[in-house]
């Protein structure tokens, strides 16, 4: 018995000898079983380069380069603004407003809107069962009387505790999701009026 305790005390000696205690710094590297890739000649953001005249790694860019998906020349399009700056209030000229473009728009809010806005914009969307009872219900006058533009505004750049969706979501699918959430709106807001006058005695 005596013998089994010397040799663990062995092991123990060996082991802590051979991989070091915890924290231990050394200056070889380690024992890597699947390096990954951890290593490799590549350059590094703004690292200095014996390649390049200037010594740069970064390459200038050149001159008028837009980055991808930022070439915003139609206000209208990407910042729902008018001529003045002020929140435009129809759809940009050269959106075809159809089916389709609803369908996208549905898809999209049911996507990126639904979560918290609920798939009737009436606020109540999932994270409300947890405990956030933030999101807006769009079917407040407040919000059905804003301007397509301010609507354009609110998604892409946020409101208060609402995080901008700009990066998720284009600008033309910005507006197909405003028309969706206008065709919402009417649908929670039906008037008798709204029914051909054919139908309307089938509701009493
Ligand atoms: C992470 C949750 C979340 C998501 C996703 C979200 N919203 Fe919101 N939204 C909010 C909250 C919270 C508010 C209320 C902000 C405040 O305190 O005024 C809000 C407010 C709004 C308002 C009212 C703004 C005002 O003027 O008061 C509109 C309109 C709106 N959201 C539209 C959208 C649309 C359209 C989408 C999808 C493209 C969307 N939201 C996605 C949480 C969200």
């Amino acid at each position: 018995m005596r013998y089994v305790y010397l040799v663990l005390f062995f092991v123990a000696v060996l082991a802590v000898g051979a991989l070091g205690f915890r924290g231990s710094i050394s200056t070889r590297p380690p024992l890597e079983v699947f390096p990954d890739m951890d290593r490799q000649s590549k350059y590094l953001p703004q690292a200095a380069s014996s390649f390049f005249a200037d010594g740069r790694t970064d390459r200038p860019i050149p001159a008028g380069t837009v980055a991808r998906g930022n070439l915003r020349s139609d206000a209208h399009l990407n910042f729902g603004r008018g001529p003045e700056g002020e929140f435009a209030p129809g759809f940009p000229d050269g959106l075809t407003i159809d089916r389709q473009f609803f369908d996208r728009g549905r898809e999209r809010y049911e996507i990126y809107c639904a979560p918290c806005h609920g798939k009737l914009a009436n606020g109540r969307g999932i994270v409300t069962q947890y405990g956030w009872g933030g999101p807006a219900n769009m079917h407040q006058d407040l919000i059905r009387d804003q301007s397509n533009g301010e609507l354009f505004n609110t998604i892409t750049n946020g409101k208060n505790t609402m995080f901008p969706l700009s990066d998720k979501i284009g600008a033309e699918d910005r507006w197909a999701v405003i028309a969706y959430v206008r065709a919402l709106q009417r649908s929670q807001n039906g008037r008798m009026q709204d029914v051909p006058a054919s139908h309307q005695g089938e509701l009493n």
